[in-house]
């Protein structure tokens, strides 16, 4: 078997699959399985390599992040498709913190894309929202922020004790999280020129303009740019807010045709709710995207419904549910597929397997309206009956 990627030239994508702890080692092979069945009868050949890194493997053998798997991944491997960690035998979240959070620093994921999209209004707490109104992607920076670990204790333990945590942004990361969201509104979708497609030139526009399996504009008909909204919390936090608003200025000056404008984050979380229409695209900072995306994903359905790529255009990108390990409901057989294989619908459009990938989301689509659905979403079934509807699907179809 050949180790070199897709990308490279090799002759099969290769997927490193990881998934995890609790629930993630319960949807993730439904997720395979869905994959292999849409690829089957097509000449897209496909090689899984799973990899065992999660809680059972750091309190074995101390090991949460093995040495050379970053360069492994960016090297040899397309893309991975992740589960999730999170184990109440690790309660410092440590193994998490180095394998997720080091995978999205060390490959460099910049962008965590998470879209919402209300495949059924029975699935929306909100009243009278049909659809069509909440169709959305938050774009998430994902490689600074609050999350990169800066900080720490004095005098721990004792009465006078500080903790600090430092919210790192950078120029550049600012400015490319930014720059990719305007792309995005454009129509550029996920990969934003830069192609997986070895035969492809670099710097060609995505074959897809919308990839199927993410936020659909309202106006798609009409190839009017997607509407922006920049989040942040400028008026409290002056720093990083003071950087964010002027690279907004200045990367907006190259994008007029654009309809961007800014709100904080807490307005934002109430606009979104009172009214979902107003909102195509939303690009905010790490913390803050990884609590709005929550809030969003609830108005279609919740997190079992929730996909989510860990982008670098062009680079070894991460794929996974937005949801954790879910251990309320993990080893009961009821954890709900429909994230992760959303999720591998993002990655297969990433791959340029467009078709593939639309693929999958109708069957999620069609599972939903026959309610061959888990508790979650008020369904009887138990995972691997969702499994068995959607691999008939997709074989039936594909
Ligand atoms: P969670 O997403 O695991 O669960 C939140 C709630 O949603 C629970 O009631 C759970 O049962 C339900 N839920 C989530 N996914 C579901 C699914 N697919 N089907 C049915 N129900 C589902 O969040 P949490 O409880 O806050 O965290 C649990 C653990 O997961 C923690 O250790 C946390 O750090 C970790 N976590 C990991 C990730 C990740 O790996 N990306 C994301 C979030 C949380
Ligand atoms: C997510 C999760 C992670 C995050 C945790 C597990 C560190 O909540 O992927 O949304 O905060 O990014
Ligand atoms: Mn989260």
């Amino acid at each position: 078997m050949s180790n070199i990627p897709l990308r490279k030239g090799g002759p099969n994508a290769r997927i490193a699959v990881i998934p995890g702890d609790g629930i993630g080692k319960e949807v993730t092979p439904v997720a395979v399985n869905v994959i292999k069945a849409a690829t089957a009868r097509r000449h897209h050949h496909i090689d899984f390599v799973e990899f065992d890194w999660g809680a059972d493997k750091f309190l074995r053998e101390k090991i949460t992040l093995p040495e050379g798997a970053v360069e492994m991944l960016r090297d040899e491997f397309d893309a991975v498709l992740f589960g999730a960690l999170g184990d109440p035998r690790v309660p410092s979240n440590q193994h998490a913190a180095d394998i997720l959070l080091g995978l999205r620093f060390k490959l460099d994921l910049y962008v965590n894309a998470r879209p919402t999209e209300l495949f059924h209004e029975r699935f929306t707490p909100l009243k009278d929202r049909i659809p069509n109104d909440i169709r959305l992607m938050v774009l998430r920076e994902n490689t600074e922020g609050i999350y990169v670990g800066a900080g720490g204790f004095f005098k721990k333990g004792t009465a006078d004790e500080i903790a600090t945590q430092e919210d790192i942004n950078s120029r550049k990361g600012v400015e490319r999280i930014l720059r990719f969201a305007f792309n995005y509104a454009r129509g550029q979708g996920l990969s934003n020129g830069a192609s997986l497609d070895p035969i492809a030139p670099a710097g060609s526009p995505s074959p897809a303009g919308f990839p199927s399996a993410l936020a659909q504009p309202h106006h798609t008909t009409t190839h009017k740019p997607l509407r922006l909204c920049m989040s942040d919390k400028s008026n409290a936090m002056t720093f990083a807010g003071d950087l964010w608003q002027r690279t907004f200025k200045s990367v907006r000056a190259e994008y007029p045709d654009v309809d961007s404008r800014h709100l904080f984050i807490d307005t934002l979380a109430m606009e979104v709710v009172r009214d979902p229409r107003q909102f195509d695209v939303i690009v905010t900072n790490n913390l803050f995207g990884d609590i709005i995306s929550d809030l969003t994903s609830q108005l279609a359905g919740g997190l079992g419904l929730a996909p989510s790529g860990n982008i670098h255009p062009g680079q070894t990108s991460l794929f996974e549910p937005v949801h954790g390990s879910a251990p309320n409901i993990a080893g009961k057989g009821i954890a709900n597929p429909f994230g992760s294989v959303l999720a591998s619908g993002m990655m297969l459009d990433f791959l340029g397997w467009h078709d593939e990938a639309e693929l999958l989301k109708q069957s999620v689509k069609s599972a939903l309206h026959a309610d061959v659905t888990t508790p979650d979403l008020h369904g009887s079934k138990q995972t691997l009956e969702v499994s068995d509807y959607l691999v008939n699907y997709v074989s039936k179809h594909s």
